[in-house]
């Protein structure tokens, strides 16, 4: 039968704080990683190593893993395009346990999560490659990470539309998820990059994903553009997925979908989950702290990154918990 364990992965650190204009000192990200930590996010996106040509945003992702208080049992990934990115992920993995540094444990990355798209014009935007070019670069990442023990999750944007080339034809999502499983991914994250999906929109899609992967290998990553990203994910749970990408305060957008806005806020995920019989991360029973996860800390953590920041708080259920 379909589980009633809920997986949420944490993005804002990186899919947030990657659309913001003004720099965002390194400290304040890791400050902000470490508070979700405590608040009982056990899957958390931290930072991205890509061109700081293309993302300036995320140039400092090195310093930020290491200012990182460690958080037990908790899974952190970092973003790479490329093998160049890899590298700098075991630089840091390896630079933080060589026998002279201090007593400082390694930054505890566990995970890297690769990106491709649905479509070949959103890919280039991205990434400046074709679809089946970005699969031939992502695929000797992808054995890199996995012989050194590092879980790889794959990301699939503009499952519903792309901002180039309108509609996307389904099978196009299937077949390229079917690629990243192939190449060792334990799930893919499908993304309503533009945030046009609805539930019907988002169940045509999965439907035909499903046809050839299991759900409990697929995540929901959905942006709120169109105020649809939580009747997404229910939708998706209907179909059986259990895992799902969101982003404390409603952070983010993707410099490449433009007028995209944040993903479906962390907070609003966990209230509206807490009413259903499903499981946080670990499998506590749900009460007012979902599972291991504090609806509270993770409210005040969404209100402090939104006023440092001095962006709007997008989160319906933080503002409503800290406002009773
Ligand atoms: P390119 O210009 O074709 O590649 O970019 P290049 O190899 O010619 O490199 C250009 C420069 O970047 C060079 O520097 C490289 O060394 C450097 P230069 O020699 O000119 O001084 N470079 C790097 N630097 C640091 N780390 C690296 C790296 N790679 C190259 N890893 C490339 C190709 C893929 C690098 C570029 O297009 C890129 O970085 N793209 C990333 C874009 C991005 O981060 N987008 C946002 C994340 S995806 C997303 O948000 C969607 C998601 O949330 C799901 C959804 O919502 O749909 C996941
Ligand atoms: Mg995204």
């Amino acid at each position: 039968g379909k589980s009633n364990f809920v997986r949420i992965v944490e993005v804002g650190p990186r899919d947030g704080l990657q659309n913001e204009s003004r720099p965002i000192p390194p400290p304040i990200k890791a400050e902000l990683i470490n508070r979700l930590g405590q608040a009982g996010l056990r899957n958390i996106e931290a930072g991205s190593f890509v061109s700081p040509k293309w993302v300036p945003q995320l140039a400092g992702t090195a310093e930020v893993l290491s200012l990182i208080d460690p958080i037990p049992n908790t899974h952190l990934s970092v973003l790479v395009p490329n093998s160049k990115g890899l590298d700098e992920v075991f630089r840091v993995l390896s630079a933080s346990v060589s026998p002279d540094s201090a007593a400082k444990p390694p930054p505890p990355v566990t995970e890297v999560a690769i990106f491709t798209a649905a479509t070949d014009a959103f890919s280039r935007a991205n990434t400046n490659v074709s679809v089946s070019e970005s699969l031939t670069r992502l695929e000797p990442v992808a054995r890199a990470a996995l012989a050194k023990g590092l879980r790889v999750r794959g990301y699939v944007s503009v499952i519903v539309t792309c901002p180039y080339s309108g509609r996307v034809d389904p099978r196009r999502v299937r077949d390229v998820s079917r690629e990243l499983i192939q190449m060792g991914c334990y799930e893919v994250s499908l993304g309503d990059t533009t945030g046009t999906g609805t539930p019907a929109s988002v169940r045509t899609v999965l439907e035909e994903v499903c046809k050839e992967i299991d759900p409990s290998r697929l995540a929901g990553h959905f942006h709120d553009t169109n105020g649809t990203a939580l009747a997404n994910i229910f939708t998706a749970l209907d179909l059986g997925l259990r895992s799902f990408d969101a982003s404390v305060g409603g952070l983010g957008g993707c410099p490449y979908s433009p007028g995209a806005t944040g993903n479906v806020a962390t907070e609003d995920v966990v209230y509206a989950l807490a009413g259903e019989s499903f499981y946080g991360d670990i499998g506590e029973p749900p009460k007012w702290d979902f599972g291991p996860i504090s609806l509270p800390l993770l409210a005040e953590t969404g209100a402090w990154i939104s006023e440092t920041l001095g962006r709007e708080n997008t989160s319906r259920a933080g503002r409503a918990y800290l406002a009773r």
